[in-house]
């Protein structure tokens, strides 16, 4: 374990599993919880401090779980309350802490609420638990206002009795009012269910969105100088008024005994904005986009880096670093490209030009031991310590995000970084499922993913997967590592070097000229082979410049 006294949550590195990915218990073709109780053996091995585990409720997974029906409730495909309980316990046994997602911005239509709203018709007060209003135009047949889905089309439905509602991401999510008692009560009540279920803490689903202008404005004109700054006093996204409610879900988890936290997966503007969410009245993490969208430049993740720290130094809060989810293209696809923009999150990045996946692997392995060796936490999402590229061609009829048919067929979705995991064996489904399933995968995987197998690799010491076995092992090892401060080292244009007290020395040759290795004691663990003491472009390594000596790996 780390040396530090401070809170988990200040530098754990947690694991993103995607449940219907993850691993199949039952044969039926989808990840389960049985399947994550099995490789729970596994994460420890890894050895990562906690999992978020993607929306397992109840749920017509018509946004694969994002559309939640029952809160309380695990969906069959997925398990049941008893097998989730047993699953933390498990988890904790192996000493792995346990984040489910909740998603307060929105329900399912086959919720409880949702239902009684359509029956109870215009004007009642089911209906204002969520975002019901008349249409515009003489016949009310145009949508109340402008705004529109993140998953493409108007963010209304109309219903056949006249009324619209509200739905900022597709039809079957039907938005919540926050302004409703009702609505807070509920959610203040599913985080108590769940806090003792032993849950260590949530991970918050569109944790900006949850407020919306009293008088629904339409969307302001896009501000074409600054792309950055859109969500600046927006009518649905990140308004100050979001974070009383979190403030009153602060309350709730320092109710619980063991350090429960919150993570926002909230998509703010600047790290101003961002660091609003984690005051220390508030949420205690949130994940740092930023980082994300950042190009492979030295400069952009450099500022990165040190608006983030400031921003979050500031207000007292650690940084956390994320470089894939299950919402975006997996970076060394992202990386594999010969330009590598910078994207922000109103042009999400699609892939553009060839695509050289062994460079983007190259810079995958670079970016893992950046992010592992910066201040604060860090998300590893599953498959990237298999460095599993993006499917960029799975055939169109297997396609099932809403983004596929919501943006007539003109935007492939996410379903190309949610393959299921290969963990053994020469073809598919390459142990996602056990032996002699009744179902196949529920997306197809590649013939390549053989040589990316979890078993594959686990032999293989030059492989991604013991890179992240090494890095996780150390940052837990070495008392420089996780939650603390980073120095600036100077450095050629193009290369990042920062020293971390004890003892440690980050750099990360970014330019396409070999560096010379600083000063060092000893070389504790590198990307990519070192050769005459230079590292190689797209490379990084992590050095010791006083005596320390790792345990061997077991
Ligand atoms: C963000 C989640 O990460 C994404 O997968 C989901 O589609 C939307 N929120 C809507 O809940």
């Amino acid at each position: 374990m780390s040396t530090h006294h401070a809170p988990w949550w200040r530098d754990a590195v947690i694991y993103q599993v995607y449940i219907r990915s993850f691993a199949d218990g039952n044969g039926d073709g989808v990840g389960d919880i049985a399947g994550i109780r099995s490789r729970l053996p596994y994460l420890k091995w890894l050895g990562v401090d906690a999992v978020w585990i993607n929306p397992w409720y109840r749920s017509p997974m018509a946004d694969h779980g994002y559309d939640v029906a029952d809160f309380r409730e695990i969906d069959p495909l997925f398990g049941t309350v008893a097998e989730a309980e047993q699953l933390i316990e498990e988890a904790h046994q192996h000493g792995i802490r346990v984040i489910p997602d909740i998603v307060p911005n929105h329900t399912s239509d086959r919720h409880a609420w949702f239902q009684a709203a359509l029956a109870a018709g215009p004007g009642s007060p089911e209906r204002e638990r969520y975002v019901f209003r008349p249409g515009r135009g003489p016949d009310g047949a145009e949508p109340p206002n402008d705004w529109v889905s993140a998953f493409g089309g108007p963010a209304w439905t109309r219903l056949p009795d006249g009324e619209w509602y509200l739905h900022l991401f597709a039809p079957e999510q039907p938005d919540l009012n926050w302004q409703h008692p009702q609505v807070r009560a509920e959610f203040e009540s599913i985080l108590r269910f769940w806090f003792a279920r032993g849950v260590d803490g949530f991970r918050i689903d569109v944790a900006h969105g949850l407020i919306k202008h009293p008088e629904l404005p339409d969307l302001p004109p896009r501000r074409a100088d600054d792309g950055r700054r859109e969500h600046v006093d927006h009518p649905h996204w990140d308004r100050d008024e979001v974070h009383d409610i979190y403030r009153a879900w602060r309350r709730v988890a320092d109710e619980f005994p063991g350090d429960r936290s919150f993570v926002a997966e909230a998509w703010a503007d600047t790290p101003e904005r961002l660091a609003a969410y984690v005051r220390r009245d508030g949420l205690h993490t949130a994940f740092n986009f930023d980082f994300l969208m950042s190009s492979w430049d030295a400069k952009d993740l450099r500022s990165v880096i040190d608006d983030s720290l400031a921003m979050l130094g500031a207000v007292g809060a650690p940084a956390t670093w994320v470089l894939s989810n299950h919402d975006v293209v997996r970076h060394p696809s992202r990386y594999g490209r010969k330009v590598v923009r910078r994207w922000t999150v109103n042009e999400p990045y699609r892939p553009e030009g060839p695509l050289d996946l062994e460079l983007g692997t190259r810079r995958a392995r670079a970016a893992a031991l950046l992010m592992l060796a910066l201040p604060g936490g860090a998300y590893v999402y599953q498959g990237e310590e298999l460095g599993l590229p993006e499917v960029e061609d799975l055939p169109e009829q297997v396609l099932q995000d809403p983004v596929w048919e919501r943006s007539g067929h003109t935007d492939r979705g996410r379903d190309g970084c949610r393959v299921p995991i290969p963990w053994s064996g020469r073809s598919a489904p390459y142990g996602f499922s056990p032996d002699g399933a009744r179902g196949e995968p529920w997306l197809p995987q590649p013939e390549a993913w053989a040589e990316l197998s979890m078993e594959k690799q686990k032999r293989d010491e030059r492989s991604m997967l013991a890179l992240y076995r090494a890095a996780l092992r150390l940052r837990h090892e070495h008392p420089a590592l996780g939650d603390g401060d980073l120095e600036w080292l100077d450095a050629p244009a193009g290369v990042l070097v920062f020293r971390r007290e004890p003892g440690f020395v980050c750099a990360v040759n970014l330019s396409t000229e070999p560096y010379p290795l600083p000063e060092h004691t000893s070389v504790l663990l590198g990307s990519g082979p070192l050769e005459d003491g230079v590292l190689a472009p797209d490379q990084a390594v992590w050095l010791a410049t006083d005596a320390f000596t790792p345990v061997p790996a077991a």
